[in-house]
C-alpha cells in the first residue's frame, strides 16, 4: 500500500487529523493557549477564527477559562454543555421535601404555610431536573465542611432572606441545639455555628444601594428613592465575606421611572433625577460590582447574584380567567415558554449585559424561569398577616393572597441545591 500522497488540500479536518499524530498539535495548542492568555479570549473563539473544526481536536486540558480559577470547586471543568437552569420539574415525593416545615424553627412566620393552614403540600414534593444531566445532590456536610471558619451573607430583599433562611433549615439539623443560634441586629441576621467558627448571614438592602427603604422593619415607602454611588453604606458590613449572594428587583419595579438622589439624603435641597427602571437597575448592578472588586479576593471567594424571582399576580397571564391570582393554585404551569408579565425581560438583559462584562467573576443562579412555572409554590394566604383582616378580605381571598413569596420548604431550596451545584460543580 502506497502512503498517501502529501496532501496539497486545505482541508481543515485533514489537517487536523495528522496535527493530532504530530508534535505539531502541541506546538500549535501552545501558540493558541499563549494567545489566549495575551488577549484574554476564549479557546473556542480563536480557534473558530482560524477556522478550525473544535471538535476535531480534543487537546490535553482545555482550561475554561472562567471556572478552573473559581474557588471552591470540586470539578476541573465544567460538566459539558449542562446548563443546570434549562430543565422541568420532577414529581418525587420520595426525596422530597429537603426538611419539615415544624423542623425548622428558623422559618419566619411569613413562610410556614402548613402553619397558617394550607390544605394542600404537593408544592413541597418537586424536584428540579436540568436537561441533560443531574443536580448533584445537596450534601449538608459538604457544605458545612466549606464553611469552616468562614463567612456565607446573603444581601438583598426578603427574597433572599427566604433563600438564606432556607439555606439555614438546609443545614442546622446537623448542628446540636447548644452550638447554633440566630440572631437580628438592624439590618443584619446572624446564624452562627460555633464548633465550625461560621457564620451564614443576611443583610436587608432591598436596592443594595442606599435607599428610602432601608429600614429592616419600616420599609414600606411607596415613593421610592435610590442614592446613586452609596454602595459602601451597606457595603461597609459586608466585608470579610467568603460566599456572598447577592440579589435585587422587585423593588426596582415601581411601574414608573426611578427616583434617583444625587447627593445625600441629608441634604436640605435634594436634588433628584428620574431615569429609566433599566438604566437605574443597570448603576446599581454595577455598583454592586464595583463594591466586589474592591472587596473580595477572586481567587478566595465567590460571588453569587440571584436573578428575578418571579410573582403570580395575574390570572390570565397563565391563560386563566381574569381576576385570579396565585390564590388556591396548586399545580404548576405546563407552558415551558412561560414568562407573563410579572418579569421585565429588560431587566434580563441588563444582568446578562453587565455579567459577561464584567471583570469580577459573578456566578450567575438564573432561577427566574424555574421558578416562573411554579404558581403553586407561593405563600398565598397562609402566611402571617401583618395586620388583622377585614371582612372584606376574609371574604375575598384573592385581594389579599401573597403571590410574590414562597412557602419553605419549597421552591426556595432548589434555588440553594443550584447554588451548591455551582459553588462546587460549577
Ligand atoms: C458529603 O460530604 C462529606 C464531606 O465532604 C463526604 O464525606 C460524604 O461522602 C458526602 N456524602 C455523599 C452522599 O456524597
Ligand atoms: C474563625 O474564623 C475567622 C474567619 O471568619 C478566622 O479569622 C479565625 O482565625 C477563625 N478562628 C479559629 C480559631 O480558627
Ligand atoms: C379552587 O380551585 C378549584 C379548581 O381547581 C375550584 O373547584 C375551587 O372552587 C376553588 N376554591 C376556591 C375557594 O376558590
Ligand atoms: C436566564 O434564563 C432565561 C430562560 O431560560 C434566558 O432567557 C435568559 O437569557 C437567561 N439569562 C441570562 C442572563 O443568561
Amino acid at each position: 500500500m502506497k502512503p498517501p500522497p502529501p496532501s496539497s488540500s486545505s482541508s481543515t479536518s485533514n489537517l487536523i487529523r495528522k496535527a493530532r499524530l504530530s508534535p505539531y498539535l502541541f506546538t500549535l495548542l501552545a501558540f493558541v493557549l499563549f494567545v489566549t492568555i495575551l488577549y484574554g479570549q476564549d479557546l473556542g473563539c480563536i480557534l473558530g477564527q482560524l477556522d478550525l473544526d473544535i471538535s476535531q481536536i480534543q487537546p490535553p486540558s482545555t482550561p475554561k477559562k472562567h471556572y478552573k480559577k473559581l474557588p471552591f470547586t470540586k470539578s476541573e471543568v465544567r460538566e459539558n454543555g449542562c446548563d443546570y437552569f434549562s430543565g422541568q420539574w420532577v414529581w418525587d415525593p420520595l426525596n422530597r421535601p429537603l426538611y419539615q416545615e415544624s423542623e425548622c424553627p428558623y422559618i419566619q412566620p411569613q413562610l410556614t404555610c402548613q402553619e397558617h393552614g394550607r390544605p394542600d403540600r404537593d408544592y413541597q414534593f418537586w424536584r428540579w431536573q436540568p436537561h441533560g444531566c443531574s443536580l448533584p445532590s445537596f450534601n449538608a456536610s459538604l457544605m458545612l465542611e466549606t464553611l469552616r471558619n468562614k463567612k456565607m451573607m446573603f444581601v438583598g430583599d426578603s427574597l433572599n432572606r427566604g433563600q438564606y433562611v432556607s439555606m439555614v433549615c438546609l443545614l442546622h439539623s446537623l448542628i446540636p441545639d447548644n452550638a447554633k443560634s440566630m440572631e437580628t441586629f438592624g439590618s443584619l441576621t446572624v446564624f452562627t455555628m460555633k464548633d465550625y467558627n461560621a457564620t451564614i448571614e443576611f443583610y436587608w438592602a432591598p436596592f443594595l444601594l442606599e435607599s428610602n427603604s432601608d429600614d429592616a422593619i419600616i420599609h414600606r415607602v411607596s415613593d421610592r428613592v435610590v442614592r446613586r454611588g452609596s454602595i459602601n453604606k451597606h457595603g461597609k458590613h459586608w466585608k470579610g465575606v467568603d460566599i456572598m449572594v447577592f440579589n435585587t428587583y422587585l423593588w426596582w419595579m415601581t411601574g414608573l421611572d426611578m427616583k434617583i438622589l444625587q447627593g445625600s439624603f441629608d441634604d436640605e435641597e435634594k436634588e433628584i433625577v428620574e431615569v429609566s427602571t433599566e438604566d437605574a437597575y443597570r448603576m446599581g448592578i454595577k455598583s454592586m460590582l464595583r463594591w466586589a472588586r474592591k472587596n473580595m479576593d477572586p481567587k478566595k471567594t465567590r460571588l453569587f447574584f440571584t436573578s428575578m424571582s418571579p410573582s403570580h399576580q395575574k390570572s390570565q397571564d397563565w391563560g386563566a380567567e381574569a381576576g385570579g391570582n396565585c390564590y388556591n393554585q396548586t399545580e404548576m404551569i405546563a407552558d415551558p415558554k412561560y414568562w407573563g408579565t410579572d418579569c421585565r425581560k429588560s431587566i434580563m438583559g441588563v444582568l446578562g449585559d453587565v455579567f459577561r462584562k464584567s471583570r469580577f467573576p459573578v456566578t450567575f443562579l438564573n432561577i427566574t424561569q424555574l421558578s416562573l412555572y411554579r404558581k403553586d409554590a407561593h405563600t398565598s394566604i397562609y402566611k402571617k398577616q401583618w395586620s388583622p383582616l377585614t371582612p372584606e378580605q376574609i371574604a375575598n381571598p384573592t385581594s389579599y393572597a401573597d403571590c410574590v413569596h414562597w412557602c419553605l420548604p419549597g421552591l426556595q431550596d432548589t434555588w440553594n441545591e443550584l447554588l451548591f451545584a455551582k459553588l462546587f460543580y460549577p
